[in-house]
């Protein structure tokens, strides 16, 4: 049985993986930083990844053997303290692949994004094996993961697999400081029956997921044979891709009445540095990754239709 530890458990995809590995019937410890409000099914404990004893400490206490390391600072606000951003993204990874390796764990979950990329990525259609050239600290640091990863895969046989994630579309938790994040401020504002300021332009497309495909992805991929992964670092996927205007068009065709104002601000300029599309072929080939939600099935599934 696979003994989990879920860091940044409080967050967008943790809220949602913690409960799905749960249910799954893996022995699952949730932590994050702060206490928890909700209520958490599973066991919970309080965890700031930066703390190297601790976390040894709790790996230890419950045999952890799979981690899923999800603590990160996103693309917009890491953008406000950019050293405070390096730090919580890298020494907390640094610390999982350190207490991993003395700990002997067997496999890593840990996801990277399309912020990795930059404007000479080809992005209208980004290959797997891209020119990257971040243009945020979130996407330097997520790089940085990457490398580091098939370094540590090399060096240690260390399993730690990764998925560049889209916009992960999701209502459970609030929105986090992501770019990608108008989505779900947009759902939110049109359940209240509020109108919204977009802050990026209309026709800017981005790559995006809905919350239940992004589970099953992490799914597939970690429950892969590793001799069919080509790959050592992160793989891209995608659900689909999506304007502002068109995910409006969605919302108001399912008879949402919100209007919508285009205020475009500092986060239109690091969404220009992000894919339209990508190529995810590889993702499909290695690990049988099929998304099943397209965009109108999303906004649907999303406001409960
Ligand atoms: N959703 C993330 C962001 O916008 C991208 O990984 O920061």
């Amino acid at each position: 049985m696979d003994r989990v530890l879920i860091t940044g458990a409080l967050g967008q995809l943790g809220t949602t993986l913690q409960k799905v590995l749960y249910k799954k019937g893996d022995f699952v410890i949730a932590t994050d930083i702060r206490d928890a409000t909700k209520k958490i099914e599973c066991q919970y404990e309080k965890l700031d990844v930066l703390s190297y004893d601790e976390l040894q400490r709790i790996v230890e206490k419950y045999e952890i053997n799979v981690i899923y390391h999800l603590v990160a600072i996103l693309s917009a606000k890491g953008e406000k303290n950019p050293f405070h951003s390096w730090k919580i993204n890298m020494e907390t990874f640094q610390n999982i692949i350190d207490v991993s390796i003395k700990s002997k764990i067997k496999k890593i979950f840990w996801p990277s994004s399309i912020a990795v990329f930059g404007k000479d990525s080809n992005l209208n259609f980004v290959p797997q094996n891209a020119h990257m050239n971040p243009t945020t600290i979130y996407g330097v640091s997520k790089l940085a993961g990457e490398k580091l990863m098939n370094y540590y895969y090399h060096k240690y046989k260390l399993d730690i697999r990764s998925i560049r994630f889209p916009g992960i579309i999701s209502m459970e938790t609030k929105p986090g400081g992501g770019v990608t994040d108008y989505i779900i401020e947009m759902l939110k504002a049109s359940k209240k029956g509020k109108d919204y300021n977009c802050f990026l332009n209309k026709d800017k497309r981005l790559p995006m997921i809905y919350m239940e495909d992004a589970i099953s992805a992490i799914i597939l991929l970690m429950s892969a044979n590793r001799s069919k992964l080509t790959i050592s670092s992160s793989y891209n996927i995608k659900g689909f891709t999506a304007t502002p205007e068109e995910f409006y068009s969605a919302i108001k065709s399912n008879g949402y009445k919100i209007r919508i104002n285009y205020k475009v601000d500092y986060r239109q300029k690091i969404a220009n540095t992000w894919p339209e599309d990508l190529d995810d072929t590889k993702a499909r080939k290695d690990w049988g990754w099929h998304p099943k939600f397209g965009l109108e099935k999303t906004i649907k599934s999303a406001l409960n239709i």
